[in-house]
């Protein structure tokens, strides 16, 4: 007999949209899915992200960096809430704010990003539109695992699209969009099934 394993506890950070986070709740929901999103946290008291998560009867909170002296000081607030929720897996679905080293530090190998580039080709913002004024014709989607750098952390996996002649940033944007909400649950997936960790910088994956 196998042991049964209570679902992975996801907490989710979004700044925005949350289309990321829909993907996640929705694969999520499936009843044989290893992982549940236990609480959504946002830095924008108005971000969709809050709604969909409240929607989807999911914990949605909203976090005021404001509140506090200074990013250390928020960044560990914001660990604590993530650790009264007993979250074991961290996932940043457009979460716009850079975490301070002590906060990635303590949730090494527990906290995954989404960035919608081939990494470690154009990071930071406007991934999309970088693409496209380098002229590059493969673009696509990374997730990796945080570091204290910028869209820097060791990858886990990615997904090209074809970058076409006529494309805008928002049609190229859309075309990429398709595969991060296929890539981030099928990575939470593998977390979950304790198929995926970090060794100091080398990713393991076990298939
Ligand atoms: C996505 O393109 C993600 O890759 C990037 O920010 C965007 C967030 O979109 N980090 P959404 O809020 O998940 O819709």
């Amino acid at each position: 007999m196998t042991a049964h394993r209570d679902p992975l506890r996801v907490g989710v950070l979004a700044s925005g949209r949350g289309s990321n986070l829909q993907a996640l709740l929705d694969a999520t929901r499936g009843a044989d899915f290893p992982a549940r999103v236990v609480i959504v946290i946002s830095d924008r008291e108005r971000a969709e992200a809050l709604e969909r998560a409240a929607a989807a009867g999911v914990g949605a909170q909203f976090f005021d960096p404001k509140a506090y002296g200074d990013r250390a000081a928020s960044d560990m607030a914001l660990l604590a809430c993530l650790e009264s929720h007993r979250v074991e897996l961290v996932c940043l679905a457009g979460f716009m704010r850079i975490l301070s080293p002590g906060f990635v530090l303590s949730l090494h190998g527990r906290l995954v990003n989404i960035h919608p580039s081939l990494l470690p080709a154009f990071p930071g913002l406007h991934a999309q539109r970088q693409a496209l004024d380098h002229g590059a014709k493969v673009a696509g989607v990374t997730v990796h695992f945080v570091d204290d750098g910028v869209d820097t952390g060791p990858i886990i996996a990615q997904a090209s699209v074809p970058v076409r002649d006529d494309d805008t940033e928002a049609s190229l944007s859309a075309r990429i969009l398709v595969e991060e909400h296929r890539l981030f649950p099928e990575v939470v997936r593998l977390f979950a099934e304790r198929r995926l960790r970090l060794v100091g910088r080398r990713v393991e994956v076990s298939r």
